[in-house]
């Protein structure tokens, strides 16, 4: 029997519960597809910080570089907000991050037909949408030198080099291949030096692919375009700190930031977590959405493990458990009724092995 190992990371606020239902979903393909996976959980974020007064502590990070795949919750703390940078849920994030290289963030935001309500926007603006954003993640203004505060003065830094902006537009590429061949890189090249290296770096690169297109377009009309017309969209490459806010926008398109799952990727073990937070006022209610951490699950399998036909299985009973109504409060219509986390996971886990016993039969 295949077996794979886990590095299983629930964080903090909502991070555990949509973990435990992920994990239902992940024990449910292992079934169905004759597969192991041996998980073994740690501490990062404001979890760290209370074990290990470290939000990626050393445990973690050995763990994480030995293992097949990462599965991540959230990271997040009010009660940390005024912490010093050091000790802060995000920082350990950032740290995980940059410790496995996961260069490529991939956030696949699909529109379900089912949800078509759920969206503040006009259904028919949003029916067939499918954007891939394809986000820098490893660079940017996240980690640039110098920073730091002094009093009254502030500093962050965005720098880029060719060879971090080539690897990331091989991502997106070649992703567009698999897609419908549109590449739409967003940058800021009428005021930054930064976005013009961005530019002309993405031009090279897309002479390997002739059969892609290749557009550029400003953030602020890219954030625009996002909900006035997102249906035109198929790839959107982005660098580090606009693909962060990009893809918060286009989660409005899918009717819940809950929904939305993602990858991050490099060269070693995958870092894949929900696009959401920690969600503190939500936590430990059993309300929150685990469809974000189970769709993660499927990119796991699909882009960490190169299972595909387990990822579809994810996939598609997602997609029936959303067409039988089953609703978190999330993606609920007024009036209809809604069901808990825990529910939600069981029966996109239960469907998933009632599907191998039909095969059986
Ligand atoms: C995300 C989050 C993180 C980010 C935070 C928690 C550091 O917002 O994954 O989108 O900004 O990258
Ligand atoms: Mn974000």
């Amino acid at each position: 029997m295949k077996t794979y190992s886990i590095a299983v990371l629930p964080g903090d606020g909502i991070g555990p519960e949509v973990i435990a239902q992920a994990l239902r979903v992940l024990e449910a393909v292992a079934e169905r597809f004759d597969l192991r996976f041996v998980r073994e959980t740690f501490p990062v974020g404001a979890a760290g910080v209370a074990a290990a007064n470290d939000p990626l502590p050393p445990v973690t990070r050995a763990a994480v570089v030995r293992s097949d795949a990462v599965l991540l919750g959230a990271v997040g703390d009010p009660r940390l907000d005024s912490a010093p940078r050091e000790l802060r849920p995000e920082t350990g994030l950032l740290a995980l991050r940059k410790l496995l290289d996961v260069y490529a963030n991939l956030r696949p935001v699909v529109v379900h037909e089912a949800l078509l309500g759920c969206s503040p926007l006009k259904a028919e603006r949003l029916r067939g949408v499918d954007v891939l954003v394809v986000r820098e993640l490893t660079g940017g203004l996240y980690y640039g030198e110098p920073r730091g505060r002094n009093g009254a003065s502030a500093v962050n830094t965005l720098a880029y080099t060719t060879s971090e902006i080539e690897r990331i537009a091989r991502v997106a590429f070649e992703a567009a291949r698999g897609r419908r061949r549109l590449v739409t890189s967003v940058d800021k090249a009428n005021v930054l030096e930064v976005s013009q290296l961005w530019r002309e770096t993405v031009t090279e690169v897309a002479r390997s692919y002739p059969d892609v297109r290749l557009e550029h377009t400003y953030v602020d009309t890219a954030a625009m375009r996002l909900v006035a017309d997102p249906a035109s969209f198929d790839v959107v490459l982005t660098e580090n700190m606009f693909g962060d806010i990009l893809s918060d926008e286009a989660a409005v398109l899918a009717g819940s930031l809950g929904l939305l799952p993602s990858a991050s990727l490099g060269a070693g073990p995958g870092l894949f977590e929900p696009v959401h937070g920690s969600a503190p006022p939500l936590a430990g209610r059993d309300v929150a959405n685990p469809i974000g951490a189970i769709a993660t699950v499927g990119l796991l399998l699909r882009h960490g493990l190169k299972l595909a036909d387990a990822a579809d299985s994810v996939d598609d009973a997602v997609a029936a458990a959303l067409d039988a109504g089953a609703r978190t409060q999330d993606i609920v219509l007024p009036g209809d009724p809604s069901i808990g986390t825990a529910e939600m996971g069981g029966r996109i886990a239960e469907s998933i092995v009632a599907e191998a016993l039909e095969g059986l039969s």
